[in-house]
């Protein structure tokens, strides 16, 4: 889809440990700084992000990328390449490749842990780091998750309780109350910006199904008992933690990152859920810019 991505535009792929990997990048060849997306799932695509270009207008260079095995990257099946430490190796690979020096990351949900993951380990190439409904600890997100569910009408808590009972995640009754969770705490529009849907209807089912889970509030695959959030004290990057009211990665998720990371900037956008980048898309951009305008050379401020 290149429908609503900005000009100019530049996408390729690049070798990442011997696979192609596939990058969009868009916004001025003289960017007044670099912003690098990364997107959750783990197994969607980039396409979701696609708001975030919206700096482009500004004299930001905005890249976003399919981690290996998603998207229009390379369907790898390898499983043992489907880690946190892998998708590091990938980011920092493509960060190299395209010579973008260092960068403003953005990570969303999963796209999240990842930022946090790779700033621990690659300091010097972050300039500022900035969630949108980041996960540091994944135990703690599914028990907020599953307070969620605990507000839901009686009737759908039921039928997704049976889903978990027999392991059957696919019949249409299951299907329909779990599209009561996504449009309460996934993305309130309704219907949803084509890039959403797409993103989630082109979801990789191999890295989503061994890496997440069944569905967003299942987090049953390799991810399930990742905690980062002992180590984010080391963190010196200017953060910025974001998330919505309504986010399935609750607000308190997004207060622990908050707290854990010295002088991290919170903030809760007040109708949105996990998309607040939709949901609330010119406030969230305002403070995405005032953010990243603190710290990246002075732009045109249109
Ligand atoms: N499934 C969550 C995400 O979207 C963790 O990345």
């Amino acid at each position: 889809m290149a429908e609503g991505w900005p000009e100019p535009m530049r996408e390729g792929t690049v070798d990442v440990t011997g696979y192609p990997m596939y990058y969009r990048m868009c916004g001025p060849a003289d960017p007044r700084a670099t912003v690098v997306c990364m997107h959750g799932g783990p197994g969607a695509t980039h396409d979701y992000l696609q708001p975030i270009s919206d700096l482009t207008a500004h004299g930001y260079r905005v890249v976003f990328y399919d981690q290996l095995g998603c998207g229009r990257s390379a369907r790898i099946t390898d499983t043992s390449l489907f880690t946190l430490e892998h998708n590091v190796i990938e980011v920092d690979e493509l960060r190299r490749a395209l010579g973008l020096g260092s960068v403003h990351l953005f990570g969303s949900s999963y796209g999240g842990t990842l930022a946090l993951a790779y700033t621990l380990a690659h300091p010097e190439a972050v300039r500022t780091l900035t969630t949108a409904g980041g996960v540091a600890d994944v135990p703690f997100t599914v028990e907020e998750m599953r307070r969620w569910i605990s507000e839901l009408p009686a009737p759908t808590r039921e039928v997704l309780r049976q889903g978990e009972e027999t392991g059957q995640f696919e019949t249409p009754e299951y299907e329909a109350a779990m599209m009561e969770f996504y449009r309460r705490h996934v993305c309130r529009l309704w219907p949803w910006p084509p890039p959403v849907s797409y993103s989630l209807e082109n979801l990789s089912r191999p890295v989503y199904l061994y890496m997440n889970g069944p569905n967003e509030f299942t987090i049953t695959g390799t991810i399930k008992s990742i905690r980062l959030v002992d180590q984010l004290g080391r963190i010196r990057a200017p953060t910025l933690v974001t998330g919505g009211r309504y986010d399935e990665v609750s607000p308190r998720v997004a207060e622990q990152i908050a707290r854990a990371i010295p002088g991290a900037e919170l903030a809760i956008f007040e109708a949105s859920s996990h998309m607040p980048f939709w949901e609330e898309r010119g406030a969230y951009l305002d403070r995405l810019r005032r953010f990243l305008g603190g710290h990246s050379r002075p732009g045109s401020g249109a």
